[in-house]
């Protein structure tokens, strides 16, 4: 029997869904029941009606779908798949901030563990983060934690006074001027969409700055034929599948999440066979995390 047949029959017999996030390789974009940006893939988990989660992306995505679904299996198909700018930030970290700033209301990005999660207020994606710290009260202080360049963006965007933490995505800051200054040379006529995990000088290049699923909506509204695209190279895929008749160049064939590369196929398989990797989060740290992963799934994005 063909891999692809044994995922369905296991899959049927589990009663599982497979959730993948726009930066899987194309072969598990492909086999994905849903596929989405870190938003999309949150509120689809807290919806699904089915009892086993399996997570294609990497362990902050099925941390966050566990503190959703206590009740529901989450796997992970590879238990290293993880997101270093996520491991940036301790709660430990965190509680030290807090005593530094008393009164400070705390966003985390949902690129962060369920323990600092747990510590904070509010949780956020980068398609609502903006959105988010407009809702707050503006005579609090705000921490926003671990992403300085998303949190940067959001400084730029409200016009509030954010405390960040030194964290960053080590896939977006390779992306460099020169890669989108080469690219602008050779398509002249392109849109260039930047997520707000690159760095500042890419960002002030850039003629959208977006989330992964704020790139899907825009393309599909936008009349323009061609984007240059500064995130992770499988975001193209998604892009192709969802608008064909666009062309896209990536920014930087460098930015290439090898967290998100572990999972595969044959792990998926495994995955379903033995019922691993099962992600967990203590209880009294998944109900703290769950007010502040609630509210990010409560404030939608402007678009
Ligand atoms: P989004 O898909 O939510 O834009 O997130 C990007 C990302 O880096 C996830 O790790
Ligand atoms: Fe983490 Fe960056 Fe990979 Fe996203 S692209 S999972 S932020 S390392």
């Amino acid at each position: 029997m063909q891999i692809l047949e044994k995922i369905n029959q296991l899959k049927d017999s589990h009663k599982a869904v497979i959730l993948a996030h726009n930066y899987q390789p194309a072969e598990i974009q492909d086999i994905a029941d849903f596929t989405g940006d870190s938003l999309g893939l949150s509120i689809k988990a807290s919806q699904t009606d089915a009892e086993v989660i399996v997570f294609c992306g990497v362990r902050f995505m099925a941390e966050t779908a566990a503190i959703l679904s206590p009740k529901k299996t989450v796997l992970l198909p590879d238990e290293f798949a993880g997101c270093p700018l996520a491991d940036m930030i301790t709660a430990e970290q965190l509680l030290k901030l807090k005593q530094q700033h008393p009164d400070a209301l705390v966003v985390c990005y949902v690129n962060s563990s369920a323990q600092v999660k747990a510590e904070s207020d509010y949780c956020c994606t980068s398609s609502n983060a903006v959105e988010v710290v407009n809702s707050l009260p503006k005579n609090r202080e705000i921490i926003f934690v671990p992403d300085r360049y998303l949190g940067q963006y959001v400084i730029e965007q409200t016009g509030r006074d954010l405390i960040l933490w030194p964290g960053y995505c080590q896939v977006h800051i390779v992306i460099t001027e020169e890669d989108i200054e080469n690219n602008k040379a050779k398509y002249p006529d392109s849109i260039v969409m930047a997520h707000p995990e690159c760095t500042e000088p890419v960002k002030a290049l850039a003629d959208q700055i977006l989330s992964t699923g704020g790139m899907l909506n825009f393309v599909s509204k936008s009349k323009a034929k061609r984007f240059i695209v500064a995130t992770e190279v499988d975001m193209i895929h998604a892009l192709q599948k969802q608008n064909p008749n666009a062309e896209y160049f990536p920014a930087s064939k460098r930015a290439v999440c090898p967290n998100m590369k572990l999972i595969t196929l044959e792990k998926i398989l495994w995955a379903l066979q033995d019922m691993q990797y099962k992600i967990t989060v203590p209880e009294p740290i998944r109900v703290k995390a769950q007010k502040a992963v609630d509210r990010m799934i409560e404030i939608l994005p402007a678009d």
